[in-house]
């Protein structure tokens, strides 16, 4: 939905610059340029962040089935699920954690309390830092926006290729209702329809804890190998549910 607003918003800027041209008018001309040049760049952006042609996402389908709800995976790993006390002690004693937010978070709204814990845990001396994929979310910039929103330090958020050399030195990553951007399938799997989308390299922290409701899958309807990872802990419940209940306990260590 968001490429198709941006192409339309682009083709008001070219209507707006037809109009310009009829009526001989310059600044119309200028604008409509200039509103039609920034829609179609936008569009174009997206479409390569997704790694689909503009063609497949106006009329193609995405993914699969999108209630993927196995606790069991095709290559049969199981899932490991934690508990907040035992993420708590993880990220108090952690040297460094990264967030990496989601759609998820912005339906939980839980942008506050993830500030909150971020503020927590640098207090105890931990590194904290955020993950941003370009597209996290549902539109371009929706993490930025959210984050910004509960006046994270925009120094915080990295992008992509700026962050995913540091996972490897990363001691626990923290998925906040993002399931997309970290899957693996877009590097391992041709038959993925995500296959070639660039995403965030979580897999090569040490630990990895995932804050969802339940196995469900994402936008693209397809399953996540990276929740069968033995290194991958998944933290059922809302995302700000399950935030708030990390806040208190690290307090409580
Ligand atoms: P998604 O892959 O959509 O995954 C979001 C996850 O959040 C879901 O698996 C869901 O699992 C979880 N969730 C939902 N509500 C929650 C809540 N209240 N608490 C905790 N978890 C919750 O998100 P993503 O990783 O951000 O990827 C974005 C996707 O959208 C990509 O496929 C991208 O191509 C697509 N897209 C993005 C854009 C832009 S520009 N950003 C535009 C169009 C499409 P549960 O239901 O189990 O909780």
């Amino acid at each position: 939905m968001p490429v198709v607003i941006s192409l339309l918003n682009s083709f008001t800027g070219v209507a707006a610059a037809c109009g310009g041209f009829l009526y001989h008018n310059n600044v119309m001309l200028m604008g409509g340029v200039l509103v039609g040049s920034a829609g179609t760049i936008l569009t174009i952006v997206m479409c390569k962040a997704m790694n689909r042609s503009l063609t497949n996402v106006l009329i193609g389908a995405v993914g699969g089935n999108s209630a993927v709800t196995s606790s069991s995976s095709k290559s049969g790993g199981t899932v490991r699920e934690v508990q907040a006390t035992d993420v708590a002690i993880l990220m108090k004693y952690a040297q460094k954690v990264i967030v990496v937010p989601g759609y998820g978070l912005a339906v939980a709204q839980a942008q506050h309390v993830v500030h909150e814990l971020e503020g927590l845990l640098e207090s105890e001396g931990v590194e904290v830092k955020y993950a941003i994929h370009p597209v996290a979310g549902r539109m371009p910039g929706h993490m930025n926006v959210l984050l910004a929103e509960s006046n994270v330090s925009y120094d915080k958020l990295l992008e992509m290729e700026h962050i995913n050399p540091e996972f490897a030195t990363t001691d626990v990553v923290l998925v906040v209702g993002a399931n997309d951007v970290v899957n693996p399938a877009a590097k391992t799997d041709p038959a993925s329809p995500i296959y070639g989308m660039p995403i965030l390299d979580v897999e090569n922290a040490k630990q990895i804890v995932v804050l969802k409701r339940s196995m469900k899958s994402g936008y693209a309807g397809i399953e996540n190998e990276l929740f069968y990872n033995s290194k991958c802990g998944m933290l059922f419940g809302d995302a700000k549910a399950s935030l708030q209940k990390l806040v208190n306990e690290v307090k409580t260590l």
